[in-house]
């Protein structure tokens, strides 16, 4: 191919610049992102103000914070009973027993803290539960760290499926209309901030209780003897409890 023909085949116009090519491809990009559909400006988020609760919604989430209080201070107790066991006679469970404890004192306080808030009366048998609660732990754990591990696993099945059974009303019953502050329309299925909270902080409090029962499977749960019968004594026990709690 001879010299004369190369320049006979490009077109005219064309630059031998790198930098002059590549100034004139910013320009179109830029060109036809200017052609393109405008960018809508930032919409600012919606702003919603919520009704208040129903009296029986107050009365659910009341029942709900005293049982719920009620019942992690029973297992901060169950495992304050089992720890100053089996921390003597098992040493290798000692930190599992203090994660899943500490775990437990961080629900209690949790809901403590929420009950003085919205002003929900404590359990009116408390000082029962205290003590119930902590002699239960003791005692298993007496029994051998299989029989206390058979008591975590009792407690947290009722304890994780009474979290299940409240999150089911809290997304069932409370859809409550929101009044969209922009526009006055009334609106459905949008969730306050502090429902949203309140219902994440339910479900990761589940989560753990699951894990504790993992964990006491884990931990030879099923080779206590009489395993049956301690299971179904202890969860009959706890829902007794959670009954009772739940009303006084
Ligand atoms: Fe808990
Ligand atoms: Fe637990």
């Amino acid at each position: 191919m001879t010299s004369s023909h190369l320049v006979k085949t490009i077109p005219r116009g064309v630059r031998f610049s790198t930098l002059s090519q590549l100034r004139s491809q910013v320009q179109q990009v830029h060109q036809d992102s200017n052609d393109a559909d405008p960018i809508d400006p930032p919409t600012p988020p919606k702003k919603y103000k919520h009704a208040p609760f129903t009296e029986e919604q107050k009365a659910f989430l009341d029942r709900v914070i005293r049982v719920d209080q009620a019942g992690e201070l029973g297992a901060d107790y169950i495992y304050a009973g089992q720890y100053q066991v089996l921390s003597i006679r098992e040493p290798a469970l000692r930190e599992t027993l203090k994660h899943m404890w500490d775990q437990e004192i961080h629900h209690h306080n949790t809901f403590n803290k929420l009950q003085v808030e919205r002003r929900v009366r404590p359990s009116l048998i408390t000082p029962l539960w205290k003590v119930g609660a902590f002699a239960m732990g003791v005692g298993t754990a007496l029994l051998g760290k299989e029989a206390a591990m058979a008591c975590t696993v009792a407690v947290e099945t009722v304890i994780g499926g009474h979290y299940n059974d409240q999150l089911r009303v809290l997304a069932q019953k409370f859809d409550i209309p929101a009044e969209d502050l922009t526009s006055g329309e009334i609106v459905k299925g949008i969730e306050s901030q502090e429902m949203t909270n309140f219902k994440e902080m339910i479900r990761s409090f589940r989560d753990d209780e699951l894990e504790h029962l993992d964990t006491a499977v884990e931990h030879d749960a099923e080779k206590a003897v009489p395993y049956w019968l301690l299971t179904e004594v202890i969860k009959a026990t706890c829902k007794a409890a959670v009954w009772t709690a739940e009303r006084v």
